[in-house]
């Protein structure tokens, strides 16, 4: 997707990625965090980096605004080296991080403004522009309190609004939506949307496959700093057995006997505390009622069972097909 943007930067020809990554690497100690990523984001487009703990993405984000140094491979925003020319870049990025940006003793007012003073915006467009920030994402409840009085939800709306202060074309978002309730994850899904449509480049990083799912044009599935899939949503899901048919147990005893009946399943995953047995069934309802049905003709009781949406764990068996898609020897 591409939208004319009039926020596209003076240097870069009108395809020219906004956000251009190309191999990039980087190592703690001996630790490689990052391996030889690429990637491109065009004005308009949100980029979903999806993985697990440790992925890298927070290294990623990390590097490409300027926070971390650069070990391999080359970054430009806006056709300018991250690496070489830093303060012309740190000038067209919006970062909200993991950690906070925030200073805790300032209010939601004061803060903004300190944000647009980093940006050299003048006072009066510094002013004014708060001023829209604290109307259109609603932070006039708390705008005059002190950010160590904000709950977690409120911190972290915050720390996304700072990011947007200096209107900048390249915006990075690390985990955005971790801990806000439902109701605060849908208005940053909405917001970040309506700054994509208004043609900003978004790499947005996230451990949801629903989030990356409802956001992104363009997902890259990482693990420990390398790409494992890339695609839009909709290609990297139609890879997967859609469903997984989640059954829990009345007896902790339950989990043996069932794991014997359903040996000729392959993708079955017993957790014998949890009581609880995993299996991808793809969108065959009649499949699934027949292994409840093997399940309570031989004896064993059934607590509970759903019908739910493959999570990115799913989506990591599936896609790299460990050993743990099959029932393990060690939950006996
Ligand atoms: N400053 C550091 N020193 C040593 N190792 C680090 C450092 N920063 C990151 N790492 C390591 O690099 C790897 C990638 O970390 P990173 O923070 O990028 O992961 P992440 O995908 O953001 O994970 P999370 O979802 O938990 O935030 C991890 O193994 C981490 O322990
Ligand atoms: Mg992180």
């Amino acid at each position: 997707m591409y939208i004319m943007s009039t926020k596209q930067p003076m240097s870069t020809a009108s395809h020219e990625p906004v956000i251009d990554a190309r191999e990039l690497h980087k190592s703690f100690g001996n630790v490689e965090a990052v391996k030889s990523l690429s990637f491109s984001v065009e004005a308009g487009e949100v980029l979903g980096l999806l993985g697990p703990n440790g992925a890298g993405k927070t290294t990623t984000i990390k590097m490409l605004t300027t926070l971390t140094q650069i070990d391999g491979g080359q970054a430009a925003i806006g056709g300018f080296d991250v690496s070489t020319q830093p303060d012309v870049v740190r000038q067209m990025i919006g970062v909200a991080g993991q950690s906070a940006a925030v200073d805790e003793k300032l209010t939601a007012r004061e803060n903004l403004n300190l944000f647009g003073r980093l940006y050299k915006i003048p006072r009066a467009e510094r002013q004014r522009r708060t001023e829209e920030l604290i109307e259109r994402f609603d932070l006039g409840d708390f705008a005059d309190r002190p950010s160590s009085t904000y709950s977690g939800g409120e911190r972290r709306r915050l720390d996304v609004v700072a990011a947007l202060v200096a209107n900048p074309p390249a915006l990075f978002l690390d985990e955005p939506t971790t801990g806000l309730d439902p109701r605060s994850r849908a208005e940053l899904w909405d917001t970040v949307r309506s700054l994509a449509t208004e043609g900003t480049a978004i790499v947005l990083s996230t451990q949801y496959l629903e989030e990356a799912d409802r956001l992104a044009d363009k997902i890259l599935l990482i693990d420990h700093g390398e790409v494992v899939a890339q695609g839009t949503p909709d290609a990297l899901k139609a890879n997967l057995d859609r469903n997984v048919l989640e059954i829990h147990l009345e007896l902790e005893s339950g989990v043996g006997d069932a794991q014997e009946l359903l040996a000729s399943e392959e993708n079955a995953v017993a957790d014998v505390e949890a009581r609880r047995i995993d299996i991808h069934v793809g969108n065959d309802a009649d499949r699934s009622l027949a292994l409840l049905r093997r399940l309570q003709d031989g004896g064993i009781s059934i607590l509970k069972f759903q019908l739910r949406e493959p999570t990115l764990d799913d989506v990591f068996l599936s896609l790299t097909g460990s050993p743990s898609t099959e029932i393990e020897e060690s939950t006996k």
